[in-house]
């Protein structure tokens, strides 16, 4: 069974902004049709899947127009919309999977019976050949993903909307969720509406595609159409829009940076020492016999599946995890006055001024109530004067493409918004050494390239940069060399220490 989707005039404004999230506008999805929904950071799109499913709180704001699902109003007490949020984490509940997929029927109201005998087919549905009692916290991020799709399986919606559902996922386990996601779709027949910056995952498996601009829907159609007509590739370059098999360049200087940063290295900041890292109270390394040395005006990509120690590694050398064994070691240039050579050692405000940290998940990191003060922050602690501050910030919002939202509390923006955001404040008082987890995700082309130009003006002030990431053509933009973590997710794979992670093109330094 499949519910149409029909909106007439609609739209929705958050009570603390001036303008629509989203809409108004029209639009009419039919029953069983699979939508895939474009539009730049920011245009509304989470806001438009909530209210889909029923899930944008009444109180939070205004609605215009009508929004129906099957003729009715969205009620997420009917159970017929699935709704897949964008962090695999966040939606997994229980510590047995199998609670996880029951969740829903469960919410149904479903007799234990029916539940217990679906349990295992929507598991196996999806790839998961994993019994019920299954630990979730051992699942990997892509894992994670069909777990959350196993608990819409059992729940056979009529509606199934999904938020960038492959964006924590590495490009290697992506179109397997994608392929998971068809399959629900296939079994239930139901409508779908997926977002996902990343077009050519999707294009040859959705029936239209639906643009989202500022002020409401740009285009529309079957995909050929709307990638082919030479009349809409300006509006979409506009809107952000990934052209399928193009990769956009910079806006504006940095395209002589690609390709390598060798000709600009400067002194050596950070290195390590037989180095090993694992999470507090693990028994053994997650990743192990890291040998790097890291210089001035460098850029390093530390890349490998979902669950190979990547951030764990990040998290080691910025100084907030203590070394598994070995030793991360800051050269005079960085210590600059520290006494102490391990950055772990250091006092929190030593290390604030000397090493910027952008954790994996955006919103771990605010700490005040607007994008401006947010942005002043770092800049006014590492002494900046104000008229110097105020300048970085406007410059930081007009690249990054904010200035609208100085005001507003960094808890209120988009997902794309906070992921900028959170790379902004640590960018703004330019320290030596950056540490950043996924710095690019969930931005689209325009919001990607104002990202690159502001590292690659970073590494030409002399900062170092570490950057975990899934993208590849980010770390082809900044020149990155590539630390290669080899798969230590299950831990009886440990043993082999230096050959499993290697520095891939050219470790530099002693
Ligand atoms: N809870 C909220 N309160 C106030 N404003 C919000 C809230 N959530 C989103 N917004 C604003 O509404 C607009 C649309 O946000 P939405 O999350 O729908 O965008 P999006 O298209 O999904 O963006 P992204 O691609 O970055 O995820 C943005 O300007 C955002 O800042
Ligand atoms: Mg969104």
């Amino acid at each position: 069974m499949a519910l149409p989707i029909t909106a007439a005039g609609f739209s929705w404004t958050h009570t603390d902004r001036d303008r629509p999230a989203v809409g108004p506008f029209d639009l009419q999805i039919t029953a069983g049709e699979k939508v895939l929904l474009l539009g730049a950071s920011g245009a509304g799109k989470s806001t438009f899947l909530h209210a889909v499913a029923g899930v944008l709180p009444e109180e939070s704001g205004e609605a215009t127009g009508e929004l129906l699902v099957g003729g009715e109003r969205p009620d997420p007490r009917r159970g017929s919309t699935g709704l897949v949020l964008q962090d695999p984490d966040s939606q997994v509940i229980f510590s047995r999977i199998g609670d996880d997929v029951a969740f829903g029927m469960e919410n149904l109201g479903l007799p234990a019976e029916t539940i217990e005998a679906q349990v295992p087919r929507s598991l196996r549905a999806l790839g998961l050949d994993l019994p019920p009692e299954h630990p979730s916290a051992a699942l990997s991020g892509g894992q994670k993903q069909r777990l959350a799709l196993a608990g819409i399986h059992a729940m056979a919606p009529e509606v199934i909307v999904l938020d960038e559902p492959t964006a924590n996922i590495d490009p290697a386990s992506a179109a397997g969720v994608r392929d998971a996601v068809l399959t629900v779709q296939a079994e239930t027949q139901a409508t779908m509406l997926v977002v996902e910056h990343r077009v050519e995952l999707w294009i040859d498996h959705v029936d239209r595609v639906i643009v989202l601009g500022r002020d409401g829907i740009v285009a529309q159609g079957p995909p050929p159409q709307i990638f082919s007509d030479p009349d809409l590739t300006e509006t979409l370059i506009d809107c952000g829009i990934w052209m399928p098999r193009r990769s956009p360049a910079p806006r504006r200087g940095g395209t002589d940076r690609i390709g390598g940063t060798s000709g600009r290295l400067g002194e050596v900041l950070l290195r390590t020492h037989r180095l090993s890292v694992a999470r507090p109270r693990m028994a053994a390394p997650t990743a192990a016999g890291l040998k790097l040395s890291l210089r001035a005006g460098q850029a390093l990509g530390i890349v490998g599946a979902n669950g190979a120690g990547k951030s764990t590694t990040a998290l080691t050398l910025a100084g907030l995890l203590p070394e598994f064994s070995g030793q991360v070691l800051a050269e005079a240039a960085l210590r600059e006055g520290a006494k102490r050579a391990r950055p772990f050692a250091w006092p929190s405000k030593q290390l604030a001024t000397r090493i910027g940290m952008v954790f994996q998940e955006p919103a771990h990191q605010f700490l005040t109530s607007s994008v401006a003060t947010e942005l002043e922050l770092g800049p006014r602690l590492a002494g900046w004067s104000a008229a110097e501050s105020q300048a970085r910030v406007d410059e930081l919002l007009e690249v990054l493409g904010l200035t609208g939202l100085a005001q507003a509390h960094p808890q209120s923006l988009s997902g794309g918004e906070k992921r900028r955001l959170s790379v902004a404040a640590m960018l703004a008082p330019r320290p030596r050494v950056l540490i950043v987890d996924e710095p690019t995700f969930g931005q689209d082309a325009l919001t990607w390239a104002g990202l690159v130009e502001m590292f690659l003006d970073a590494l030409e002030h002399g900062s170092a940069v570490v950057a975990v990431s899934h993208d590849q053509a980010f770390l082809e933009a900044i020149g990155a060399d590539l630390l290669e973590l080899g798969d230590h997710s299950s831990a009886e794979r440990f043993g082999d220490s230096e050959s499993d992670s290697h520095v891939r093109a050219g470790e530099r330094g002693e």
